[in-house]
């Protein structure tokens, strides 16, 4: 073997097999709907970053699959050639500078578009909001700045204003922890010590769960939470509402005059289902969570203060089967003390019994 003739003639099967399957790779690829909905300014370009990567690199794979599987059918030993040897061949410069060469302009190129795709996203525009995101085994805290620099307002849901960006400053009190909501794309670690940051900009209204995507202990799973990106009016009353509750908690006294201002009652059975149910269950919420201890069981027979107390300080009595530590306890600092009443209240009503 070895003359140039039949090593020629090779070229044109291979290249025909590896052009169809890389067509077809592409295709599948591209096909594939890889990410959920995308909520983010941020989301356009890197969903394009990455079908460019996939168009580039189904054929890389595809072409070097076809030779190596060609190879071992086309080449491979006959009977009676056990003891055949394949030609003495040392070295060949020019395919030596392709193959260096190639895919070196292909990773430089990749490299470059990848950098400009990741300065455009991160870019700061003037008006920008800030929430610091704080997390600890196992939940999310989120604040938002108080009224006139005063205390921050501390949230265990994440709300966002449709169409401003967002600068999250990201901490954490204990492990590594890691920042995700896939909607947005953008994803950082929370890492002791020291606060990193992403910067997103919401497009559409909706619901997309924030996760951690950092291995942080035996609740890793559970560190799950949602965001709640609404429109700025929406946004703006739901901050002013936390601000007024953290204020004095007080609101109920005085006039109900101006317009709507009156903050009413927290609603607990909404209350529950955005912050108990996908852990618990509960018959009277159609809650149906199996990662804490099931409330309609472990509840009978106790009263309100237990229930406050399980709330606000989860290790002082574990559920037996059930390990410290899991639920979070930072319920005292994201909820209100009205909330945590009417949850109390509630449960109180309607599990205790
Ligand atoms: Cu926090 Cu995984």
């Amino acid at each position: 073997m070895g003359d140039e003739k039949s090593g020629r003639s090779h070229l044109l099967p291979l290249l025909a097999i590896g052009a169809i399957a890389s067509a077809g790779g592409i295709a599948l690829g591209l096909a594939i709907d890889w990410f959920p909905v995308a909520a983010s300014e941020q989301a356009g370009p890197i969903d394009t970053l990455w079908d460019v990567l996939l168009i580039v690199s189904v054929p890389i794979f595809v072409l070097t699959q076809t030779i190596v599987l060609y190879s071992v059918w086309r080449f491979r030993m006959k009977p009676g050639e056990e003891l055949k040897d394949g030609p003495p061949i040392h070295g060949n410069t020019r395919l030596e500078v392709i193959w260096t060469a190639i895919p070196a302009i292909i990773l430089v190129a990749l490299c470059s578009y990848a950098y400009v795709v990741l300065r455009d996203i991160e870019t700061a525009e003037a008006r920008e909001m800030k929430v610091r995101v704080v997390g600890e085994q196992f939940t999310w805290t989120f604040f938002y700045p108080g009224k006139g620099g005063g205390k921050e307002i501390a949230s265990n849901q994440l709300y966002l204003p449709r169409g401003t960006q967002v600068r999250f400053d990201i901490q954490s009190k204990d492990v590594l922890h890691d920042f995700w909501v896939p909607a947005f794309r953008m994803k950082i670690d929370a890492v002791p010590g020291i606060t990193t940051q992403i910067r997103v900009k919401p497009t559409k209204t909706g619901t997309f769960p924030v996760v951690c995507a950092e291995l942080c202990g035996l609740g890793h799973s559970v560190m799950r939470q949602s965001s709640h990106v609404v429109s700025p009016a929406a946004f703006d009353k739901w901050l002013e509402d936390k601000r007024t509750q953290a204020e004095g908690g007080g609101q109920a006294g005085g006039e109900e005059g101006e317009g709507g201002g009156g903050a009413a009652a927290p609603d607990a059975k909404a209350l529950f289902a955005s912050t108990c149910a996908s852990c618990h269950v509960l018959a009277d919420a159609n809650a149906a969570g199996t990662i804490g201890p099931n409330l309609d069981e472990v509840l009978k027979g106790k009263d309100a203060a237990f229930i406050q107390q399980s709330i606000e300080d989860p290790g002082a009595e574990v559920a037996k089967g059930f390990q410290d530590g899991i639920m979070p306890n930072n319920y005292k600092d994201t909820l209100q003390p009205d909330e945590i009443k009417a949850l109390t209240d509630y449960l109180t009503e309607v599990a205790t019994k």
